[in-house]
């Protein structure tokens, strides 16, 4: 069966299918040593595709649930500062898997990985509202009309910022423990967030992408996501398989 070549691409898991344009665009990937054209069919049981010298070969998608510790790198290969990368934990995966999108050093919890390139876009793209839920704990305790300005949103430096839901889990001591969820990914968006609101966050932690939860995964550890829960995910943002 014939396949359009951005797709093979994304499917073998080197990238999603626009940055596949362009990478054909610039010259970069050859069928049968022959430069490729953008929109071209290809037939991967026969046709050689190569991208920058390096045959690219059909992979089997993998989607994996990850219960990201504290004091790791959202990053694969060696950190020259010597941290802890993901790699530590990828050692038994045979196939090369991404992280969808980051959460910070100190951020914990649920990270999917996959190579499956259109879908970790998807899960990234606003345009999904594909809601990512933390537990946040804050300094200070969050009053409530403080709480009804969080929910109308606010004007962050690189644009305003609404959160989908907002809500008090609990007060502990001087703290508040708050679950939010944003659909969007920014850098560092739930900091800036709360921070803009005079809340400091102490801990952040992920626990749901979607429809799929991090549930008692241990930290540090890593599973299969059910064929369920794929179906779910490719559900939620416009992906039938
Ligand atoms: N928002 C943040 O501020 N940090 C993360 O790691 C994820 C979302």
């Amino acid at each position: 069966m014939r396949v359009r070549l951005n797709k093979f691409l994304a499917d073998a898991g080197v990238c999603a299918r626009r940055k596949a344009d362009k990478l054909i665009e610039e010259g970069r990937v050859k069928v049968n040593g022959q430069p490729a054209r953008v929109g071209m069919l290809i037939d991967p049981e026969r046709d050689r595709v190569e991208v920058d010298g390096k045959l690219i070969k059909p992979q089997r998608k993998r989607y994996f649930v990850f219960n990201k510790p504290c004091c790791v790198l959202t990053q694969l290969g060696k950190d020259p500062r010597g941290r802890k990368t993901l790699d530590e934990f990828l050692k038994r995966i045979p196939e090369r898997v991404y992280p969808v999108g980051r959460l910070d050093y100190n951020t914990t919890g649920l990270l999917i990985l996959t190579n499956d390139g259109e879908l970790a876009q998807r899960i990234l793209h606003p345009r999904y509202k594909l809601p990512k839920v933390y537990i946040a704990l804050v300094e200070g305790r969050v009053h409530p009309k403080t709480l009804k300005a969080m929910k109308k949103g606010t004007e962050l430096e690189d644009g305003f910022a609404k959160p989908d839901d907002v809500r008090v889990i609990r007060y502990e001591g001087d703290d508040t423990r708050l679950e939010i969820t944003f659909h969007e990914g920014r850098k560092h968006i739930v900091k800036r967030f709360l921070a803009k609101f005079g809340h400091k966050v102490k801990e952040l932690h992920r626990i749901q992408i979607g429809p799929v939860k991090l549930g008692k995964l241990p930290p540090g550890k890593i599973r299969e996501m059910t064929k369920a829960e794929v179906n779910q995910l490719k559900h939620a943002v416009g992906l039938k398989d």
